[in-house]
C-alpha cells in the first residue's frame, strides 16, 4: 500500500450520479494500492488523505472524477479569508525558482455568480509572485506549476494541480464509433466506472462474460487490465474483435456459455459485466435472474478469492436472492437512469 507520502488531496466528482463517483474513486485507489481516509464532501469536492501519486492514477483512470489537486488550504469562501490564508502559505516548498506557475479559479457548481473571478485570480498571482521576490514568473499556457482553487457556496480549496480524467477518450470510443453497433452497448463512461468497481488493476486478467461488442473489454484495455471476452453467440463475438481490432486492442475472445466456462477455478482477477437485458439481445425478460444467477455460481468458481464481481441488471429484475451468500458479500449497489423503460441497477459483489 503506498500510504507513505499521504497528503489531503481534493477531488471534484461529476455531478451526473448521486454515488458513483465517490464509489469509483474509492475502488480506483484500492485497485491501485493505495491506502487512502476519506474526509469531507462539500457538494461535489471530496477531500481524501491519500498519496498524490495514487490521486492521479485513481483520476486518470476514472470515469466520473473530474479532477484533482493537493490541497494547501481551505477557508471561507470569502476574498478577505482567501487572501489572508494565502499570506500563511511557504511558496518554496511548491515553486522552484525560475519556474513558471500559473493560477486558475473555478466556481464547481457555477456558485458566486457575482465574484470577479478573473480579478481574484490575478490577486492571487501577485501575491504568489512577491512572496517568491520575483524568482518565479507567471505562465497561463503551459505552467510548471498551476495552482488551482475551487469556489463552492461555502468553501474555498486551495492547491496545486494533479491530474483530470481524458474527457475525449469516452466519446472516441461510443458505440456509434465503433465498426460494430449494438444499441444495448453501455455508455463508455459507465463502462469505466464498472471495470473501477471490479477493482481491476493494471496486469490484471478482467473477464467479461457476456462481453457483446465489448465496450467493458476496451475500457478494462485502457487501464491496462488484460481482457477476456466470452459470449454464445459467433455473430457477436466476431464484431466484438473487429471493435476491438479498430482500437488497436489485444484480447482473447472465447466464444462459450457462461454457465459452463472452459476456464480453470481461481484463474481470472476481475470481472465485470452487462448481461443479456432480453429486449433486443437474445435472453428473454423471464430468464435474466435463471441466468444471472447460474453464471454467478460460475463466475465463484473462475475468480480468485476476495476479488470482486460487477455486473448490472434492469432494476426490476433485480433480487437479492439471485445471490447465493456462501459464495458474495454484496459490497454496494447504485441506481443509473438510462431512459423511461431502463434504469440499470449496478451490483458489486466480493468473492467470499
Ligand atoms: C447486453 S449484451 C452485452 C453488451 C455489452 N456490454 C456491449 O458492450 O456490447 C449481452 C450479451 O450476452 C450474450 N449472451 C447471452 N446469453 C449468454 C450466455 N449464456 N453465455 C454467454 N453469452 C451470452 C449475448 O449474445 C449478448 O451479446
Amino acid at each position: 500500500m503506498g500510504s507513505a507520502h499521504s497528503s489531503c488531496c481534493a477531488f471534484v466528482l461529476s455531478g451526473r450520479h448521486p454515488t458513483l463517483p465517490v464509489a469509483e474513486l474509492r475502488a480506483s485507489l484500492e485497485a491501485e494500492r493505495y491506502a487512502y481516509n476519506l474526509g469531507e464532501k462539500q457538494g461535489r469536492v471530496i477531500l481524501v488523505e491519500v498519496d498524490p501519486q495514487g490521486a492521479l492514477l485513481a483520476t486518470r483512470r476514472s470515469g466520473f472524477v473530474n479532477y484533482s489537486l493537493q490541497l494547501i488550504f481551505q477557508c471561507p469562501m470569502t476574498e478577505l479569508d482567501i487572501l489572508y490564508a494565502m499570506n500563511d502559505v511557504d511558496y518554496h516548498h511548491w515553486l522552484i525558482k525560475g519556474t513558471g506557475f500559473g493560477v486558475k479559479l473555478t466556481r464547481v457548481q457555477r456558485e458566486h455568480r457575482r465574484l470577479d473571478v478573473e480579478e481574484l485570480q490575478r490577486k492571487i498571482g501577485s501575491q504568489i509572485w512577491r512572496a517568491m521576490k520575483g524568482k518565479v514568473h507567471v505562465n497561463l499556457e503551459v505552467p510548471d506549476t498551476l495552482f488551482l482553487g475551487l469556489i463552492t457556496t461555502k468553501r474555498f480549496y486551495f492547491g496545486v494541480y494533479i491530474a483530470s480524467r481524458n474527457r475525449r477518450e469516452f466519446s472516441y470510443r461510443r458505440s456509434p464509433r465503433r465498426p460494430f453497433f449494438n444499441p444495448d452497448t453501455i455508455h463508455p463512461k459507465i463502462a469505466r466506472a464498472m471495470v473501477n468497481l471490479s477493482h481491476s488493476a493494471s496486469g490484471d486478467l478482467f473477464l467479461d462474460p457476456f462481453c457483446g461488442t465489448g465496450g467493458l473489454l476496451l475500457e478494462a484495455a485502457s487501464i491496462g487490465s488484460i481482457p477476456i471476452g466470452v459470449d454464445n453467440d459467433h455473430r457477436i463475438l466476431w464484431g466484438c474483435r473487429s471493435n476491438l481490432n479498430h482500437f488497436k486492442t489485444l484480447f482473447f475472445g472465447i466464444h462459450a456459455d457462461t454457465r459452463t466456462l472452459p476456464f480453470r477455478s481461481q484463474s481470472v482477477d476481475a470481472i465485470a459485466t452487462d448481461p443479456p437485458y432480453g429486449r433486443s439481445s437474445s435472453t428473454r425478460k423471464s430468464d435474466i435472474a435463471t441466468l444471472l444467477k447460474t453464471s454467478l455460481t460460475q463466475l465463484a468458481d473462475v475468480i480468485h478469492t476476495n476479488k470482486y464481481v460487477c455486473f448490472a441488471i434492469p432494476l426490476e429484475f433485480f433480487d437479492e436472492g439471485i445471490i447465493d451468500s456462501k459464495e458474495y458479500a454484496i459490497i454496494e449497489e447504485h441506481s443509473v437512469y438510462v431512459h423511461r423503460s431502463l434504469t440499470r441497477h449496478i451490483v458489486v459483489l466480493k468473492r467470499k
